[in-house]
């Protein structure tokens, strides 16, 4: 007698596989938990699948305005909702970026003096041009696209 088992077995360390967190994406749930769950396993590729996947889901929402009151000159501000980090490297400039860390996933955590930094493992990045400053991460910040309108700024 065949005990077939048809339910998908679960990795030791439960992590979500790159279709279920690209479902995850495609429906829009919890996206950031799927890719930090990825990140703990250490799949640094599917991680950045995972990233890329979240980012379009997330580009639909990203038109959401944000203060440029709210970034500060030499700083930035982190929003996680929108997958983004916003930065303001001088006066009236405004940069943005993916706030998914490169090296495995983390979103990274603040802005100041004119770095980003990861919490996770210490990547530093540029606030100016996402570039890595420190690792472990080796690769950039992805760009975004940054309008300001008024006293806002919508990032695409
Ligand atoms: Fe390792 Fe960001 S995830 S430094």
């Amino acid at each position: 007698m065949s005990t077939e088992n048809t339910t998908p077995s679960v990795p030791e360390c439960a992590c979500l596989s790159r279709r279920q967190t690209l479902r995850a994406a495609g429906a829009g749930v919890a996206v950031v938990a799927g890719a930090s769950t990825l990140a703990a396993c250490g799949a640094a590729d599917d991680v950045q699948d995972a990233a890329s996947s979240a980012a379009g889901a997330a580009s639909s929402a990203a038109s959401e305005a944000i203060k440029a009151a709210d970034i500060p000159v030499g700083g930035g501000k982190v929003f996680e909702s929108l997958q983004t980090v916003v930065t303001q490297p001088t006066a009236g400039e405004y940069k943005a970026f993916s706030s998914v860390c490169t090296h495995q996933g983390c979103q990274v955590g603040s802005v100041a003096d004119g770095v980003i930094t990861c919490p996770c493992h210490g990547s530093q990045f540029d606030a100016a041009t996402g570039e890595v400053k420190q690792g472990p991460a080796t690769k950039a910040l992805p760009a975004k696209s940054v309008t300001v309108s008024g006293d806002g700024l919508s990032v695409s």
